[in-house]
């Protein structure tokens, strides 16, 4: 994040002597992102992050890709999806490239591990649900609505709410997801036009220290690796931390939209960025109030760019045959616009309820076999009147 906090005790000077009630030193733990160029934290453990006593395979993630086929709009309804597993194992793959993996899940059951991606950062935004993300910095409760961002290197685990449904986004990047880099002035703070700043972002308030003994199981995903280490020592045994890198949320709610005289482009609702990509929520707002606006968007083609849309709430302005979970792929080399009558049908109203979350990729997605059940395959043909 860009600014600086700190939770539980921490000792007055980095690399100093800090001692534990009984006379034993607590133990550093640096981690940081480009090196040791980028953001960091310093945390404090209660034992040496380092001693793992069994490492296991768990396996490797292969995305199963369909088999490509002509280019062409595409409509997920992911509504019905079933998954199974917990809020990491039970993710489904709908598309990805070498810069991101988009998924949903269901959580249908409890992480019994704590899990760290190594690769880079991820998103989970919580479309449904409520619940704690629990990790080394702390406790963060989570609701409908919020995008949670982990830093690569977070060790972390989601333990929902009991008897609470749970349906989530996952945008998993291949590198750092940040707020965009205009919104922020030169010294890191949000910038007034910004539209959302310091004051909606909700880092860890809880820092909760486990010295317990046992087994604990932490997963790594390094690459498409998954390894399993086991510790004697609990992993979440910080007594203290500082820095910029930690897991934060941010409610889609607390976006403030930026509206025009006329129709603003996409850019404006833009939440985050990540290497070949941009997040953007799309929130219910007030319609452009030039006298003669047309508030529904115009045809584009986003020619270097694929569009993945994720309908969360409300109805969206230029879509028929849409419904909550729904996502629509616009590939990037062929137009798309307003459905039939809904860019007249737009004129002359004021605002819109709708509440989505739009990622648009730089380098073409390629959607896997999972995503092939969940298609509406007429979807490519309802611009026909
Ligand atoms: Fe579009």
């Amino acid at each position: 994040m860009t600014y600086y906090y700190k939770l539980g005790k921490i000792p007055h000077k980095r690399h100093t002597q800090f001692y534990q009630p009984d006379g034993s030193l607590y133990h550093e733990e640096l981690i940081g992102i480009r090196g040791f160029s980028g953001i960091q934290s310093l945390l404090y453990h209660l034992h040496p992050p380092t001693q793992i006593h069994k490492i296991l395979l768990e396996g490797t993630v292969d995305i199963p890709y369909e088999e490509l086929g002509p280019l062409r709009q595409r409509h997920l309804r992911t509504a019905t999806v079933v998954s199974n597993g917990d809020a990491v194992a039970g993710r489904i793959p709908l598309m990805a490239n070498a810069d991101v993996c988009i998924s949903v899940v269901k959580p249908t059951s409890l992480m019994s591990y704590w899990y760290r991606f190594a690769q880079g950062d991820e998103v989970i935004f919580i479309h449904e649900g409520s619940g704690v993300l629990e990790s080394q910095y702390g406790i963060l409760r989570y609701r409908q609505g919020d995008y949670l961002v982990i830093p690569t290197g977070v060790l972390w685990r989601i333990l929902p709410d009991a008897d609470i449904e749970q349906r989530m986004l996952v945008i998993e990047a291949n590198g750092h997801i940040e707020p965009p880099t205009r919104y922020l002035n030169r010294y890191g703070q949000f910038l007034e036009h910004a539209p959302y700043n310091e004051r909606d972002i909700r880092p860890p308030d809880e820092l909760v220290t486990h010295d317990e003994t046992g087994e604990f199981e932490v997963r790594v995903k390094a690459g498409n690796r998954i390894t399993r280490y086991f510790y004697h020592c609990h992993p979440l045994d910080v007594v203290g931390w500082d820095g910029h890198l930690y897991p934060f949320a941010f409610n889609i709610e607390d976006f403030e939209p930026i509206t025009g005289r006329i129709h603003q482009p996409p850019t404006a609702h833009q939440t985050f960025e990540g290497p070949g990509f941009v997040v953007c929520s799309f929130v219910p707002r007030l319609f452009d109030y030039h006298p003669i606006a047309i508030p529904s968007p115009y045809n584009h083609s986003n020619v270097d760019s694929d569009e993945v849309i994720y309908y969360v709430a409300g109805n969206f302005m230029s879509r028929k045959g849409i419904e909550s979970a729904s996502i629509t792929i616009h590939p990037g080399g062929i137009p798309h616009g307003p459905h039939p009558g809904m860019y007249e049908g737009s004129i002359g109203k004021e605002r819109t309820n709708e509440l989505a979350v739009m990622i648009d990729t730089f380098h073409p997605l390629r959607l896997t076999k999972y995503a092939l059940q969940l298609e509406d395959k007429d979807y490519a043909y309802s611009w026909i009147s």
